[in-house]
This record gives structure tokens, C-alpha cells and sequence, in this order.
């Protein structure tokens, strides 16, 4: 009998059922960057992982829907932020975001390497997610431009450019500001212990102030 295909419910909750801590624990360092300098508001995570972005953006007074597919993952971080003593601040809601994705509309939403190798229409979440930031918001869009240097085998998830990430947002013009559309280097921990340079790539749109558009 053929295998059952595995959802990315049980895959995601597999991978941090792994350990106790899959991620490191802090915010991504470019988000730190990208949002340090924006007032404080509603904010979506896609994909929150463990919380620590939640959590970071809870905590300099952001209010935050937290998403997530892996409720191992939901559960662990909801239980972070309680230690944080932010949990009023964070709305941990579960959603497989190629079938549901959470109602509202935010001043901020980020999607901080929403890879997976599970199936995930990454191009139609976020321009959901586009559709869901306000007036005068920012969607940031952060992802991996390659495989990890200590990954030698083939990859099978697509890692787009950052131009190919705004291509295929199709935002209307006149409507949005590009404010970072770029590859960057980050130093990285190797799983031996070796540091290594990571590739990365971010992409900022703020939307400019005018009537929110239609959700889908
Ligand atoms: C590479 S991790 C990144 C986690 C976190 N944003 C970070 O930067 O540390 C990708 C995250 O996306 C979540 N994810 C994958 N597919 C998803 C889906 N279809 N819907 C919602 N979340 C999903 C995974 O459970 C995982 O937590």
C-alpha cells in the first residue's frame, strides 16, 4: 500500500517534536534592522516558529497575531511568552496559511523565512499577506538565498530573489514604496561549531497611506 502523504501539520510538528528548542531563541537579526525604527502597531508573524520574533515585537509594544502550522511549535512559544511576561500581547493562532490565513488587517506583517519543504503556495500566502497590511504599513519578506554551506545535497525548495518575490506580489503601482530589495551576509553557527557566511534576502514594501484593497 502506497504511503499515506504526509500534511505539513505533521511534517513541521515531526521536525520540533525533534528537540526542545529547534531555533535559537532570538528575533531574526533582520528584523531587528528592518522594524526598530517603526512605530509600534499590529503586527502578523507567518510562520512564527518558536515566537521569538513574536515575542521581540510583543515586547517593545507591538500587538501580534503569531501563526503557525505546527502546533508543538504554537504550544512551545505561547509557553515563551508567557515566560517573557508578554502573553497578553500575542495572539498565537494555528492556520495551514495555503488554506486559512487570519482575519484583519495589520501595520506590519512579516514573514521571516516561511520556507518549507512541505507544501506551501509561498507566492499566493504573501500576496495575502499584502493584501492584509494597512494603509501605511510594511510587509517584510525575508527568506534564504541558498542552501545552508554545510547542505551539500540537492534542494528541493524554490528559494526566489528578492526582485522575483516583488514580481510576483504584483503590487499596483504608485501604491507601494520598495524600501530594501536585497541579498545580504550574515554569520551563521554551522551544526559542528564552524562559522560560516549564510546568504539571505529581504524585501520591505511599505504601502502607501489610501483605501485598503480587497481581501481574497
Ligand atoms: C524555517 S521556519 C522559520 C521560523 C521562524 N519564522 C524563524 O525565522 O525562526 C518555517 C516556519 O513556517 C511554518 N510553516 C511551514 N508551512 C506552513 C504553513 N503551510 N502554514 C503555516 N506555517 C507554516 C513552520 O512550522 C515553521 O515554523
Amino acid at each position: 500500500m502506497a504511503d499515506e502523504p504526509v500534511s505539513s501539520e505533521q511534517l513541521w510538528d515531526a521536525r520540533y517534536s525533534e528537540s526542545e528548542r529547534v531555533w535559537s531563541g532570538n528575533p531574526n537579526v533582520v528584523l531587528v534592522r528592518e522594524v526598530s525604527g517603526l512605530q509600534p502597531g499590529s503586527a502578523l508573524d507567518l510562520g512564527c516558529g518558536e515566537g521569538a520574533d513574536a515575542i521581540w515585537l510583543a515586547r517593545r509594544g507591538w500587538r501580534v497575531t503569531a501563526v503557525d502550522v505546527s502546533r508543538v511549535a504554537l504550544d512551545r512559544a505561547a509557553r515563551h511568552a508567557a515566560e517573557a511576561g508578554v502573553a497578553d500581547r500575542v495572539d498565537w493562532q494555528w492556520h495551514d496559511l495555503g488554506a486559512s490565513f487570519p482575519d484583519g488587517v495589520f501595520d506590519l506583517v512579516s514573514a521571516c523565512f516561511l520556507h518549507s519543504h512541505g507544501d506551501l503556495p509561498r507566492e499566493e500566502i504573501l500576496r495575502t499577506a499584502a493584501s492584509a497590511t494597512a494603509p501605511g504599513g510594511t510587509l517584510l519578506v525575508a527568506g534564504h538565498a541558498g542552501p545552508p554551506p554545510w547542505e551539500h545535497e540537492h534542494h528541493d525548495v524554490h528559494l526566489p530573489t528578492p526582485q522575483e518575490v516583488l514580481e510576483s506580489l504584483g503590487l499596483p503601482d504608485g501604491r507601494w514604496e520598495v524600501q530594501r530589495c536585497e541579498e545580504y551576509e550574515r554569520p551563521q553557527t554551522a551544526p559542528d561549531g564552524r562559522p560560516v557566511a549564510r546568504r539571505d534576502n529581504v524585501l520591505k514594501v511599505r504601502r502607501l497611506a489610501g483605501p485598503a484593497g480587497p481581501r481574497p
